[in-house]
């Protein structure tokens, strides 16, 4: 066993798909509160507004269980609206309370808190001043930032800036997240703004330098895999990396947009407003790199590949395929891009069941392909850090099942099962294999 001796084993989750509490003590909706509301965009119409209702449950039952699964470390984040229901100005104290309260039992614990600022609930009265397409987002996320590291940075010791960018795109440009557009021109502007916006918040952190705590972001990596070499198949990969994940990690670890990109955009009519200064902003130095990886994506033009390969490969049963050295693969790959320096987290990895996940006469759910999908992560990981790659970290998505989005509460992500009804939180067997590895790994059985 190499994983290290103070490595970070957590779980995640997001504000927006746990808390509930969405009208709460004075917070204002966030734009999934809008466009969950609408007809058709979510999965059987599922709302936000109550969810796992972690808002008033997260003492009595997230914590206890966090404790019995004993991990080291809690992925979460801060709902925005909540701690400024106008987006800027006057702080909720009454959210900021709230906050104050879960960081500092997570902390008495032992449970680092690693607090992320925007997982994809812009507060509303943001997005009707033209959320993020407007510039001024910059500066908005800015002030939320510098108000929440100088609030909390004493008790919280890891923080992320975003985490994954690219929802903000699809939210803008294809409309299957919020807020609902499909102008894809809309999605640059808005995917740039939001990794200048990282940027402000990261020089927001160093302004308010908070003691003991690191700041870095959170992006997620889905390497695209040619299924022949044919010359097209090969273009395709190319052009999906580069849309699909080089998009943010090249201005955040290199610097810049890549020619391609930028010619492409130029050509489709579609390239966003820069400005000179945006990728110093972007491109500072971070303490670490959150990477979210949980798959990789296999591409072919050709139909017949795209048929042997759906016939033939390994499949989990929810018909993903089951390719756990995508860990390894994506932390290789930011090595040999970026020549990365920082340390790595896993700040996300995980599987879902679609539907009802059925459970046995034991009383509880054999999610044995979870088990499966993340134990196979785990040793590819492992291998990665054995090699000499700097990853202190693994959270696994996710605590439990909780709002998956579009897909609400289809998709169940959890290790534990939630009664949505009663509140109750059920362990599947994959919390007790989680719970046995990390003993065993941080020396504890
Ligand atoms: C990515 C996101 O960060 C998280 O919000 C989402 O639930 C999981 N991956 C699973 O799709």
């Amino acid at each position: 066993m190499s994983f290290p001796k103070n490595f970070l084993w957590g779980v995640a989750t997001s504000a927006g798909q746990i808390e509930g509490g969405a009208f709460e003590d004075g917070r204002t909706p966030s734009i999934w509160d809008t466009f969950a509301a609408k007809p058709g965009k979510t999965h059987n119409g599922g709302l936000p507004t109550v969810a796992c209702n972690s808002y008033n449950r997260f003492f009595d039952r997230d914590l206890p269980n966090l404790i019995k699964l004993g991990v080291n470390s809690y992925r979460l984040s801060i709902s925005w609206s909540r701690v400024l229901p106008n987006g800027v100005g006057q702080l909720n104290e009454k959210g900021m309370d709230y906050y104050k309260r879960v960081f500092e039992a997570l902390n008495q614990n032992g449970i680092t808190p690693n607090v992320t600022l925007y997982h994809w609930d812009l507060p509303q009265v943001l997005e009707d001043r033209g959320g993020w397409i407007n510039r001024e987002v910059i500066e908005w996320f800015g002030e939320y930032a510098y108000k929440m590291f100088s609030a909390f940075g004493d008790v919280v010791p890891m923080w992320s800036t975003v985490n994954e960018p690219i929802a903000t795109y699809v939210g803008y440009a294809h409309g299957g997240f919020a807020p609902g557009y499909t102008n894809e021109a809309w999605g640059n502007q808005a995917r740039h703004n939001i990794l200048v916006a990282h940027g402000k918040g990261v020089e927001a952190f160093r302004a308010v330098s908070p003691k003991n705590a690191k700041i870095g972001v959170v992006i997620d990596v889905w390497k695209r895999h040619a299924l022949t070499d044919s010359p097209e198949d090969i273009a395709l990969m190319k052009d999906q990396d580069e849309r699909n994940w080089k998009f943010y990690t090249d201005p955040i670890l290199g610097g810049k947009y890549s020619d391609y990109i930028l010619t492409q955009l130029e050509k489709e009519g579609t390239l966003m407003k820069m400005e000179p200064h945006d990728f110093e902003l972007t491109s500072q130095p971070l303490d670490y790199f959150g990477l979210n990886v949980y798959n990789r994506v296999p591409v072919t033009v050709n139909q017949q590949a795209q048929m042997d390969f759906s016939q033939g490969g390994n499949f989990l049963n929810n018909r993903t395929e089951y390719y756990p050295k995508a860990v390894y693969d994506a932390i290789h790959l930011l090595h040999d891009l970026y020549d990365i320096k920082c340390p790595i987290y896993i700040t996300e990895n995980g599987t879902y069941f679609e539907g009802a996940e059925p459970v046995a006469e034991d009383g509880i759910i054999h999610d044995d392909d979870r088990i499966r999908y993340v134990a196979g992560f785990l040793e590819w990981l492992e291998k990665a850090i054995d090699e000499g790659f700097d990853v202190r970290g693994y959270y696994l998505w996710s605590l439990m099942d909780n709002f998956e989005w579009s897909a609400a509460y289809n998709f169940k992500f959890g290790i534990s099962a939630m009664d949505f009804t009663t509140g109750s939180m059920t362990w599947k067997k994959s919390a007790y294999f989680y719970r046995d590895f990390i003993q065993n790994a941080r020396g504890l059985s």
